[in-house]
């Protein structure tokens, strides 16, 4: 291959997987975005985790939420018989995303094309 397709080869692969958002923790994402530490935090330096409501007073309640994910499949994970959870059951702040159902489930959630 010509070093210059390569390059770009390279490069190409490099976006699909930011794009997928494949490591990425919810504060480079929301660094990337303009939101800085203290969009999240109050106290500078941070010294205590994200209260739910913090998050919720820029993304708004559960039914907004589920609102954004309506078409995820197979279930809308932001609409669940365990109600209003806090955030950090899946989103963590510095670390990958976990997900509480996966206590008792195996989903294999898939996002949307419409994100
Ligand atoms: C999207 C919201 C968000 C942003 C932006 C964010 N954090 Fe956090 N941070 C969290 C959450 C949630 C926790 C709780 C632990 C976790 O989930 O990883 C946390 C925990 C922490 C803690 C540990 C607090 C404790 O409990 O002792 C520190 C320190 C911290 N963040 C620093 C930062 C710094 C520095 C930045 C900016 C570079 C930042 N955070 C940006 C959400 C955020
Ligand atoms: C100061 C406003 C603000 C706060 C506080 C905030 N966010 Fe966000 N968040 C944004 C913006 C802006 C975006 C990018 C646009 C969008 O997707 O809504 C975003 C995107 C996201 C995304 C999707 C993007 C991604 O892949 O990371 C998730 C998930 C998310 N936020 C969760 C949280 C959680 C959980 C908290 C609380 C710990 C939180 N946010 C706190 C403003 C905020
Ligand atoms: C039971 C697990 C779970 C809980 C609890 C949860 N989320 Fe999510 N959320 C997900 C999953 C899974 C996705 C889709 C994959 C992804 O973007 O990480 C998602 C996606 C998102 C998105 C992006 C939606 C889009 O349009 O792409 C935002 C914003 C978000 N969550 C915010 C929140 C906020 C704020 C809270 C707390 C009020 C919350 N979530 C609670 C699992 C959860
Ligand atoms: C403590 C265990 C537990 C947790 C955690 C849990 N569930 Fe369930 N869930 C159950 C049980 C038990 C049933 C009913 C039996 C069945 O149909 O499998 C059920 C049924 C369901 C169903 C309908 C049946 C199906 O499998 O399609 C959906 C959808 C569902 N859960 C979604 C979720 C989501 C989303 C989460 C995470 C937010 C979650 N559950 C977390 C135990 C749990």
């Amino acid at each position: 291959m010509p070093k210059a397709l390569l390059f770009t080869a390279v490069l190409l692969s490099t976006l699909v997987m930011s794009a997928a958002g494949s490591a990425a923790t919810l504060a480079e994402t929301h660094a990337a975005r303009g939101v800085a530490c203290s969009g999240c935090h109050e106290e500078n330096p941070p010294a205590r985790p994200v209260e739910t409501a913090r998050c919720q007073s820029c993304h708004g309640d559960y039914q907004k939420l589920a609102e954004r994910t309506r078409n995820m499949q197979p279930t809308n994970v932001h609409a669940n018989h365990l109600g209003d959870l806090d955030c950090s059951e899946c989103h963590q702040g510095h670390q990958p995303e976990k997900l509480v159902c996966s206590e008792c489930h195996q989903f294999k959630f898939t996002m949307p094309k419409s994100r």
